[in-house]
């Protein structure tokens, strides 16, 4: 009998399993062994990973754990740009292709290599004759174009660590992040297409500009073509940085623990955290990870649909893929332009065989139907991955049926930006997937779930997720700010990384993800995941997407309340609603059924694409009041939509 208490409640059932193809199996990267290999030693197991980068001095010490500082291959040195280009170069694998890019408007160009180091040493060079040097730090503000990963991996050769703020973050964004870690240098381009519109990513600069004091340069590459202001003495075209400098350039020996970059992420309180990740360790992970997760073979075209602002493209588009010497794919837009089956038709042309993109993505597809789908041909896709969010089983097995054809390992990969690489997902020829479960955590990785009182609750109930050990792609704190890296992931439970996601295991050991803890609802005393009843939701075949939050209560403490809308932009009525209530009814039991339901077009997202259930939370505390079921009004959520499009410039996460 299960006599520990849960933090949360796990109430829906799954049977549905998925052993991988054979096929898949016998060629795949990580054979069955992987598990028991790396945890008799798994310092001996990342060391061997970390074996396999290049070193300009190599390492003797693989671990120093000073907790919850870690250290990981701290007496090595290397460089980034170097694990990501020159080795493969200087293997012959110059002319292989790094990445296929395509623009938005269509245009499209083959990147090799060794043209990517040419650019990424020409651009180091001027980095370096501007006074740019190892130890600054560089803000870089991009659209998805190439000279985005060229900035970076030229940060990277000359020492300087780079601070990527996503393309659609607004001036004020730019200047907390470029004050915190006070900035040398702004990394631009003129505009950014977006869904045919251009983005004013420099007049953004300029608002900025006014107000961080330590930058002294913007670099401005072009990308549209119209005129922007360029001030005299501060502000330089790309072109002018590199014209004339040379295709080599030494680069800095870096030590396994210098930064290698930081990344904001919002926390609870409305200042983001400098998130920092060093060279080593976080090389060596991402590597291991895209190559084991990925099943990466010389053959693959392989194409990560995220931006590059984000985590998932630091690690899986730039630093994972070049390391191991993938062809990737790089688009700049948005999959609706100019029509919803670009993405489709992209994995066409370039005949991708590996995908890897967002459950808010997935549901949307849902939602526009498959005519969009079934115009192109998706036979060449063999592996597909999901990060981001919790994945609805419904979402899951549409992506698996539709896009993957029934063929392809679907891995669910759960990580953070802290985590730096993922850290609980299958590994595609080993593991049996089930819809909708991250699975196991990875060979290497120690986790568990506890209970408020810090105790592991046994398998069949969920809690509060946590890593028992460190790991070499971790955080090394927040940039300027270590009582509150402690504070936020070290308080909670001694000893142990409070990840901040409820989560439960099944009886098999399976990890089911339930969204952030904040996210959990307390109905006449069950500790109910949003996630469960979104997925119970989005399981009816009316349903595309469903965001659901708690409201205080008289009765029951908390009540459901949840936002829906509907595959093929169908409007509900008042039977409908009635029929879902009583849908999550049944699937999750009888004290499930939401008190409230409302349908909308579309739900407030932050610009990463995750829900924000908190402005939800706003609107059915405050203003979403009434009787039983809520009648179809979208009006509700539009307002909110206006809110969330202002406050997605403050807020990722
Ligand atoms: C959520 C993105 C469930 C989770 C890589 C985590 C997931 C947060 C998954 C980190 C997944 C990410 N299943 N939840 N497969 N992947 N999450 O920092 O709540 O943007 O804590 O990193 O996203 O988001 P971040």
């Amino acid at each position: 009998m299960n006599t520990t208490a849960q933090a949360i409640e796990a109430l829906a059932q799954e049977t549905r399993r998925f052993p991988p193809p054979s096929g898949f199996a016998a060629q795949a990267n990580a054979q069955p062994g992987i598990y028991e290999e790396a945890e008799r030693d798994y310092l001996a197991f990342w060391e061997s990973w970390a074996r396999k980068l290049e070193w300009m001095k190599p390492f003797t010490k693989v671990l120093e754990w000073n907790e919850p500082f870690a250290r990981w291959f701290a007496d090595g040195e290397l460089n980034a740009s170097v694990n990501c280009l020159d080795r493969h170069v200087r293997a012959g694998r110059g002319h292989r292709i790094a990445y296929y890019y395509e623009g938005e408007p269509g245009d499209r160009r083959e990147i090799t290599y060794g043209a990517l180091l040419d650019d990424v040493c020409r651009f180091a060079n001027g980095l370096r004759k501007l006074g740019v040097k190892k130890g600054d730090r560089v803000a870089i503000y991009m659209p998805m174009i190439p000279e985005l990963p060229v900035a970076m991996l030229a940060c990277a050769r000359i020492g300087a660590a780079h601070s990527v703020i996503f393309g659609g973050f607004s001036p004020d964004s730019i200047v907390d992040r470029v004050n915190d870690s006070q900035c040398v240098a702004l990394i631009t381009a003129d505009q950014g297409w977006r869904r045919g519109n251009k983005v004013p990513l420099k007049a953004n600069c300029d608002v900025a500009l006014a107000q961080t004091p330590s930058i002294r340069h913007c670099i401005v590459a072009k990308r549209v073509g119209d005129p922007v202001e360029m001030q005299a003495g501060r502000d330089l075209w790309w072109s002018d940085v590199v014209a004339g400098q040379s295709t080599t350039c030494e680069p800095e020996h870096m030590n396994a623990e210098d930064l290698l970059y930081l990344l904001y992420t919002s926390g609870t309180t409305a200042k983001p955290k400098g998130i920092k990740h060093t060279t080593g360790g976080y090389l060596t992970q991402v590597a291991a990870t895209h190559k084991l997760v990925f099943d990466l073979k010389d053959s693959d075209v392989y194409w990560c649909a995220a931006d590059i602002g984000w985590v998932t493209g630091h690690s899986y588009i730039v630093y994972g893929p070049l390391c191991n010497g993938a062809t990737s794919l790089i688009y700049e837009g948005t999959p609706d332009f100019p029509d919803k089956g670009r993405l489709w038709s992209i994995v066409e042309r370039y005949k991708v065989t590996i995908l890897y993109t967002a459950p808010t993505a997935i549901r949307t597809f849902m939602k526009w139907g498959l005519e969009y789908v079934q115009k192109h041909d998706l036979s060449s896709l063999r592996l597909l991955g999901s990060v981001g969010e919790p994945i609805n089983p419904e979402a899951w097995m549409w992506y698996r049926d539709h896009i993957g054809g029934g063929r392809c390992p679907v891995v669910d990969t759960w990580w953070q930006t802290e985590t730096g690489s993922i850290m609980i997902s299958p590994l595609p020829g080993i593991t049996t997937t089930l819809p909708g479960s991250a699975t196991k955590p990875l060979p290497g990785i120690g986790a568990d779930i506890l209970n408020d009182q810090g105790e592991s609750v046994p398998l069949g109930g969920g809690g509060y997720i946590v890593l028992t050990r460190p790991w070499p792609s971790m955080l090394r704190g927040i940039w300027g700010n270590d009582e509150r890296y402690r504070e936020a992931y070290w308080s909670k439970f001694p000893h142990q990384y409070l990840a901040g996601d409820g989560c439960r295991r099944d009886e098999d050991g399976n990890y089911w993800f339930m969204g952030r803890i904040d996210d959990v609802m307390n109905v006449s005393g069950h500790r109910i995941s949003t996630t469960e009843v979104e997925s119970a939701l989005v399981s009816h075949s009316k349903v595309a997407e469903a965001a659901v939050v708690g409201k205080l209560d008289d009765v029951t403490g908390q009540a459901i309340v949840c936002f829906v809308t509907l595959r093929g932009g169908e409007t509900g009525s008042k039977a409908l609603a009635d029929e879902l209530r009583a849908h999550v009814g049944q699937h999750l039991g009888k004290f499930t059924t939401p008190k409230y339901l409302t349908f909308t077009q579309e739900l407030p997202k932050t610009r990463s694409g995750k829900i924000m259930r908190r402005l939800l939370r706003d609107i059915a505390e405050g203003r979403m009041l009434g009787d039983t079921t809520t009648l179809a009004d979208s009006s509700v959520v539009k307002e909110l939509q206006e809110r969330a499009k202002l406050e997605a410039g403050k807020d990722e996460g």
